[in-house]
């Protein structure tokens, strides 16, 4: 079987500088690439922005500055963000690029051949700010103003000539695909919602606007512009080189394994795409993860309700990796989450200084007074020490299984739950107390070791540096990271010395007032 694994992260409008949702996609999203990239996968993880349309378009005028220019400068930012996050992304796309733009040009064109668009006139409601059509019955009026129901962002109406997509069409097809496929929607609960609202009725799609000049132009109509999504929605595609189909990477990674999204662009990914796809006989992805939101106060972030959280400062405050681990830890996957600095604070003193740092730091004194500074060659595992090497080995594929199912809780459950068992282990052992036994003393060194490994290893997706650091203690460097070593409870004999590592997490003071 082939080990190709193909994720992305939703491309981020660079109409404002990223803030801490953008940031919680692509953390997940690296926590998965990395995963699999330890168990063996040849993976390609591709995250990017998305540039054009009118809420770009508004954004750079309302700056005064030219689109393009506004763009490339928000771009980076997002650029920066993947090298401060440490993603350890494959590439990342601007559907800026010439690469992207003859992708879509080539995707409208087979789109026009199936006789899937035609043109015709829309007059309904748009939001500019979610680059969506929205039917009377989705709006409200509050205030004389009237917005979506679901994104509360404020509509206008719109009356132009547009070519549509026949996405009505595709109302049973799409139904029936979701029962086939009922791993394609994920977590169950998004899924029903995108049932339901199929089952409601599909009308055709507007897929192009002819009041405004930013995005990639018709082919054969150079005076309409291609619909926002349908232009971002085939950055999946141009990445991968799309259409030459005979392309190394398209080959071998696409259909995509998952697009992980928000709920909040869930339609888009869930009913349009796939829809497109099947009109154009292009296979569909295998999954399309609707995430929660990260909650500032109670409301989901955005720019208009000036609720923005950086992750910057709190990176520059706390470190990538104590962030990292919160929200991967914190947010129970799949449903929304509140960030708190007084967790986050927690997370780090109990979870990483306490029970991880302290007990590499513990493990690591003690074997370089006790055993001469090596690894301990000599050892006879008893009950106890199988016991608890054997945690690893007996739920390898139950971990694998989980990661497939997007069981980011059961995966960190399982490490903190190990650490808790190697420090009683430790404890209980009191190898201080075996000098006598030099034996027993080794074994238990040995035993407390390949665990801190094993640990350091399923560590590596979540708090990749820290892991690394670790690592240290033994000479093991990145490359040498496989998930399927945790079976081999001797791995660590291949080693020779012991290193002593700097404390790896420092505690927060905490106010108690
Ligand atoms: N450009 C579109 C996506 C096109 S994908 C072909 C878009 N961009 S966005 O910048 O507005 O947001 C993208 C994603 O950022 C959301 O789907 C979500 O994954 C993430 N988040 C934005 N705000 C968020 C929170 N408050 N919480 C968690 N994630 C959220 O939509």
């Amino acid at each position: 079987m082939d080990k190709n694994f193909y994720i992305t992260t939703p491309i981020y409008y660079p109409s404002a500088k990223p803030h801490m949702g953008h940031a919680y996609s692509s953390i997940i999203a690296d926590f998965f690439a990395r995963f699999k990239k330890i168990d063996g996968y040849d993976v390609y993880f591709l995250t990017g922005t998305d540039e054009h349309g009118l809420k770009i378009q508004r954004a750079a005028e309302k700056k005064g500055i030219d689109t393009l220019l506004f763009c490339n400068k928000i771009s980076k930012t997002f650029q920066e963000l993947t090298k401060t996050l440490n993603l350890s992304n494959t590439d990342f796309i601007r559907t800026t690029e010439e690469r992207h733009k003859s992708s879509v040009e080539y995707l409208w064109k087979i789109l026009e051949k199936n006789e899937e668009i035609y043109l015709s006139k829309y007059s309904g409601w748009y939001s500019v700010s979610d680059e969506a059509f929205y039917s009377e019955d989705e709006i409200e009026e509050i205030d004389g103003i009237k917005q979506s129901i679901s994104s509360k962002s404020s509509v206008e109406w719109i009356d132009e000539e547009s070519y549509f997509f026949r996405l009505s069409k595709w109302e049973k097809p799409l139904l029936e695909y979701y029962k086939k496929n009922p791993q394609f929607i994920s977590p169950t609960s998004r899924k029903n919602e995108v049932i339901s609202f199929v089952k409601s009725g599909l009308k055709d799609l507007s897929v192009s606007r002819k009041s405004f000049s930013w995005g990639i132009k018709v082919p054969n109509n150079k005076d309409h512009i291609i619909y926002v999504w349908l232009d971002a929605l085939t950055n999946y595609l141009s990445a991968l080189n799309y259409p030459d189909t005979k392309d190394r990477n398209f080959k071998k990674f696409w259909p995509a394994s998952i697009h992980l999204i928000g709920k909040d662009i869930l339609r888009f990914h869930a009913v349009y795409w796939p829809a497109f796809l099947l009109a154009a006989n292009i296979p569909l992805p295998d999954k399309v993860y609707g995430h929660g939101w990260i909650l500032s106060g109670e409301e989901k972030m955005s720019k208009s309700k000036g609720n923005i959280l950086d992750p910057i400062e709190i990176i520059n405050k706390y470190g990538l990796d104590p962030l990292r681990y919160y929200l991967i830890k914190e947010v129970s996957f799949g449903n929304d989450g509140n960030i708190s600095q007084e967790r986050l604070e927690d997370c780090i003193n109990s979870d990483l200084a306490n029970n991880f740092g302290n007990l590499c730091q513990r493990i690591t004194t003690f074997a370089l007074n006790n055993c001469n500074g090596k690894i301990p060659t000599n050892f006879d595992f008893n009950v106890d020490d199988i016991k608890l090497l054997d945690r690893f080995k007996t739920n390898l594929n139950l971990i694998r299984e989980k990661i497939d199912n997007q069981d980011v809780n059961f995966y960190i459950d399982f490490i903190i739950s190990s650490l808790f068992e190697a420090n009683k282990y430790f404890n209980d052992q009191e190898p201080w107390k075996k000098k006598n036994d030099p034996l027993r003393l080794n074994t238990i060194v040995f035993t407390t070791l390949e665990v801190v490994r094993k640990i350091s290893f399923m560590l590596y997706p979540i708090i990749p540096e820290s892991s690394l650091k670790a690592l240290k203690i033994f000479d093991i460097s990145e490359a040498d990271i496989e998930f399927s070593s945790l079976e081999n409870h001797e791995y660590l004999r291949k080693k020779d010395s012991i290193n002593k590592i700097n404390i790896l997490f420092k505690k927060v003071e905490k106010n108690n007032d």
